[in-house]
């Protein structure tokens, strides 16, 4: 169930921020917060009043990724779930979207910053994508994004190995633009939300989408081919094994598979 809390929204001075607030479950996601992050989008990429978008967590978590349980009782195993829905509107927003990663970024945490515009990351956080290592593939055209900033030799350390990188990898890696001290990511963030108050909004919407245009329909048709493997791949065995190994507080065993 989302509690009216877990994902606040407010817009002010030009920048409709979308909090994830859920800090009891490290700010994990369920398929509500995904619909109420995808709506947010929406209505702010709609609203004149906006100007740009600011993605942020709580102190010492940005986001734990997608809610474990909620992957093992009700996978999000079609491409019209809300988890894909989401990807969607954040890929076709508009408008500029900063993201403050106030602390661990997981998963989803870290694929939906491939898809922010600006990107400034607590020097405490640490990014991961273990989709294999869950018995999962990459998502949110991670599988073909990533291997395009980084080269396939960086790639595979963190969607093959699933190596969690630090708040300077990511900016080497061209993930994040600056790493600012943990109580300083939020402010830095608004405040380069709120530049965009100057800047004539016609022409940063036209070359947002200039800069993406090359690339968009690519992106949308990989996060279908990945959503097709990664509903496949909830069900199996080697995932349930993961799940059940990290509620379990164990390491998971894949020594039986094949
Ligand atoms: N889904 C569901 N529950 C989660 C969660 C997730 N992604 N991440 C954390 N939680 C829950 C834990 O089960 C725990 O619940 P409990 O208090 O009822 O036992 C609570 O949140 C606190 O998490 P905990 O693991 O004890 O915190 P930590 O500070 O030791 O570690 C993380 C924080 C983020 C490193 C760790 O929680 C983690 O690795 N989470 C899973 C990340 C992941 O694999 N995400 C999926 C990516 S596809």
């Amino acid at each position: 169930m989302l509690s009216p809390m877990d994902i606040k929204t407010a817009t002010l001075n030009g920048v409709a921020t979308i909090e994830i607030a859920r800090p009891h479950k490290k700010n994990a996601l369920t398929a509500e917060m995904y619909s109420a992050m995808a709506a947010a989008v929406r209505a702010a990429d709609a609203d004149t009043a906006v100007r740009a978008l600011l993605i942020t967590g709580q102190p010492g978590i940005f986001t734990s990724g997608n809610d474990i349980d909620d992957f093992m009782t009700r996978p999000p195993s079609t491409p019209d779930a809300p988890v894909f829905d989401f990807m969607r509107a954040l890929v076709a927003c508009r408008k500029p979207v900063v993201a403050a990663v106030t602390g661990a970024a997981i998963g989803i945490g870290t694929t939906m910053l491939l898809h922010c515009d600006l990107v400034y990351v607590s020097d405490e956080a640490r990014l991961a994508m273990p989709f294999a290592s869950l018995g999962l593939v990459p998502e949110f055209a991670s599988s073909l994004i990533v291997p395009q900033l980084m080269g396939q030799a960086k790639a595979a350390e963190k969607l093959l190995l699933g190596d969690p990188f630090t708040a300077e990898e990511a900016v080497e890696m061209r993930i994040a633009n600056a790493v600012l001290p943990a109580g300083e990511v939020l402010r830095h963030a608004r405040r380069m939300a709120e530049r965009f108050n100057t800047l004539p909004p016609g022409a940063v919407r036209d070359s947002k989408q200039l800069m993406r245009r090359a690339s968009v329909e690519r992106v949308l048709e990989t996060i279908e081919v990945e959503a097709v493997i990664f509903g496949q791949r909830l069900s199996s065995p080697e995932a349930t094994e993961a799940f059940s190994a990290f509620f379990q507080k164990r390491k998971p065993d894949f020594s039986a598979f094949e």
